[in-house]
């Protein structure tokens, strides 16, 4: 395993929950598998689950684990190709790249979506100059327009949870005072597509994601009507694709409330953190014993140490 973007590089979803399981269950089963292999990642951009729980994963597999925020801690890289580097950034990401990869055996990046230009941030400039030259191998930590580690932690937990052999799984829109990138909610789409789960999801007008993502899936309008029979709702802030990056809406009338968790089939309540409290959902919700976003965080270090595993595997 070279890469960890999409449900497709894991292969067999089945199995690699079976595994998740396994990694849950005896996190430290696999110590001898990291031994003298190093996990270098690095961030372009804040996190706080992300961090801890690949750290903590590298670690449970016995790896030396180097951590790295770009912005603070190195020379600031210059990534666009053919500029005169006059400015502040003393270094290009493609001398960087295969340095880093030197020092290490597996690499993680975060880098979000910029929003200068949305054919650019889907094409992915960041992390495919890792996967190109780094010569290790490469997992998003949340890139541009994906975030496969929380989609795979995501699908785990609902997996964990549900009390139906095919739960309806409730995708929804709600409100932010910022422009957040669309990474999550595509990867969230993305692996339901391939989970034995009824996605529905909602949004106003003007928040379809990607056509290559909602491509077959149920888009229901009504907010209330999606709710109702839910099993999950997992609530998000997106900002538009087609008007790209900007915020169209800020409607609390999509806030995630109790009047509206009661339409579902005492639905179990998902966000990714961090959460705008009274934006995204209210104190009530997320702190009912529905809510189960501390139990999702958690299992962030378990589809880490699966990815980390396979390709500590493949390299072994
Ligand atoms: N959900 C998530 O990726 O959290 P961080 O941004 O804190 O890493």
């Amino acid at each position: 395993m070279r890469r960890f973007l999409t449900p497709g590089d894991i292969g067999d979803l089945k199995v690699a929950l079976e595994d998740a399981k396994l990694a849950k269950n005896n996190p430290y089963a696999d110590q001898a598998l990291g031994r003298n292999k190093t996990l270098l990642l690095l961030f372009f951009n804040s996190s706080l689950r992300t961090r801890l729980s690949s750290q903590r994963a590298g670690s449970n597999l016995g790896m030396n684990v180097i951590v790295m925020d770009v912005n603070k801690d190195g020379w600031q890289l210059e990534t666009e190709y053919g500029v005169i580097m006059d400015g502040d950034k003393p270094e290009h990401i493609r001398e960087a790249v295969p340095v880093m990869g030197e020092y290490c055996d597996i690499i993680g990046v975060r880098s979000f979506a910029r929003f200068d230009n949305r054919e650019e941030d889907y094409s992915e400039p960041i992390i495919n100059q890792f996967i190109k030259y780094s010569g290790v191998p490469v997992i998003s930590l949340e890139s541009a327009t994906r975030h496969p580690l929380q989609a795979f932690a995501d699908l785990f937990t609902i997996m964990e949870k549900k009390k139906v052999d095919r739960p309806k799984v409730v995708l929804t829109w709600a409100p932010h005072p910022r422009a957040l990138p669309q990474a999550v909610p595509n990867s969230f789409v993305e692996w339901m597509k391939e989970a034995p789960v009824d996605l529905v999801v909602t949004h106003p007008e003007g928040y379809e994601l990607a056509p290559e993502f909602m491509k077959g899936v149920h888009y229901e309008p009504d907010q209330n009507k999606a709710f109702e029979g839910a099993d999950f709702i997992y609530a998000k802030n997106w900002s538009s694709y087609s008007a790209y990056g900007q915020i169209l809406s800020q409607d609390r009338s999509w806030t995630v409330d109790e009047t509206k968790m009661a339409l579902t089939n005492e639905a179990c309540f998902m966000h990714c953190l961090p959460v705008r409290r009274n934006m995204i959902v209210t104190d009530a919700v997320i702190e009912s014993p529905q809510s189960i976003i501390i139990e999702e965080a958690a299992n962030r270090v378990v589809s880490m140490q699966v990815v980390l595993k396979r390709m500590l595997q493949s390299i072994a």
